[in-house]
C-alpha cells in the first residue's frame, strides 16, 4: 500500500488553496486589464486614418465620409468603420464633426429635416445641430457634435478619434 495517503485536512488544504488560487486569478484579471487599457488608448489616440476624400474636393456643404481602421484591444482585434461630416467653413479650414448624437447617440444627417435646412438632425428625438456642430437650444441634445482632429498627406484626409470641442 502507498504511504502517501493524502489525510483528510490536507486534501481539505489542497482544494480550498485550489479554489482560492482560481478565484483570485478571476480578481486579478479585470485588474491587470484595468492597468494595461490606458496604455493601449494613448497608442489609439495618436493615430490617423486615411480617408478616400481628396482635400481639394471638399466643398462648403457637408459630405458624408467612411473610413475603416483596424482596432485593437488587449484580446481583440476588429474592424471599425467610423462616420464623419466634412466640409470647409467660411475661413476655408477643414471641419470634421462626429455624427453621434450628443443626446442618446443616434446617427445625425446633415439636411434631412425639411423643416430646418442647413442643419443636421438626429431623428430619434428630433435633435437639431448648426453647420458647425452647435446643438440647438430647445431641442433634446445638450452639448456639441464631437470633432475629429484631422492631418493632409499627399492630398488625402486622415481622421483622428472624435473629441468633445469647447464651446464656442
Ligand atoms: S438621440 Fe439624438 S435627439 Fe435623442
Amino acid at each position: 500500500m502507498s504511504k502517501h495517503r493524502v489525510s483528510r485536512r490536507q486534501f481539505l488544504n489542497y482544494t480550498l488553496t485550489g479554489v482560492g488560487g482560481f478565484m483570485a486569478a478571476g480578481m486579478l484579471m479585470p485588474m491587470v486589464r484595468f492597468a494595461v487599457d490606458p496604455v493601449l488608448k494613448a497608442n489609439a489616440a495618436g493615430d490617423f486614418t486615411a480617408t478616400k476624400l481628396k482635400v481639394d474636393d471638399i466643398t462648403k456643404e457637408p459630405e458624408r465620409v467612411d473610413f475603416t481602421f483596424d482596432q485593437k484591444d488587449a484580446w481583440y482585434e476588429s474592424e471599425v468603420t467610423n462616420t464623419a461630416w466634412v466640409y470647409k467653413n467660411e475661413e476655408g479650414q477643414i471641419v470634421a464633426l462626429s455624427p453621434v448624437c450628443k443626446h442618446l447617440g443616434c446617427v445625425v444627417a446633415w439636411n434631412t429635416d425639411k423643416k430646418n435646412p442647413n442643419r443636421f438632425f438626429c431623428p430619434c428625438h428630433f435633435g437639431l445641430y448648426e453647420k458647425d456642430g452647435a446643438n440647438v437650444p430647445g431641442t433634446p441634445p445638450l452639448a456639441r457634435l464631437d470633432e475629429y482632429p484631422y492631418k493632409v498627406k499627399d492630398g488625402i484626409l486622415y481622421l483622428g478619434k472624435a473629441k468633445p470641442r469647447k464651446e464656442a
